[in-house]
């Protein structure tokens, strides 16, 4: 009874917080978040400029073949599914 209850919040709390956490997950998951931060500059651009400087020309796929490719972009170990999610995500900052 109990569990239920718990597991029924838990779901709620994801239906609530919404794709932008659940991506927000993601990003962190595969290991980009050492290296971006959404509104500040790290080692990468923050994705916020990246948005902004995307805007109008975004060419998702290009990008994430950018970031996929290793070669204009350090390598990064997540899937090419997830890099092209996270890159919608980041365009549609
Ligand atoms: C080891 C550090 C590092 C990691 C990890 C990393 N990035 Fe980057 N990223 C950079 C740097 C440095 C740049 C700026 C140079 C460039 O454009 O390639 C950049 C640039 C970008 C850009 C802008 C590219 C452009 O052409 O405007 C995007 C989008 C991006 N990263 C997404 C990601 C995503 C998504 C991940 C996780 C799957 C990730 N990065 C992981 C360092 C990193």
């Amino acid at each position: 009874m109990k569990a239920t209850i718990v597991a029924g919040l838990v779901v709620a709390g994801l239906v609530l917080a919404g794709p932008a956490s659940a991506n927000a997950d993601l990003a962190k998951s595969s290991g980009c978040l050492k290296c971006h931060d959404v509104d500040k500059k790290k080692m990468g651009p923050g994705f916020k400029d990246v948005a902004a400087a995307h805007k109008g020309k975004a060419d998702e796929a290009a990008l994430a073949a950018k970031i996929m490719g290793g070669k204009d972009h350090p390598p990064v170990k997540a899937s090419e599914a997830d890099v092209k999610t996270l890159v919608k995500w980041v365009l549609a900052m």
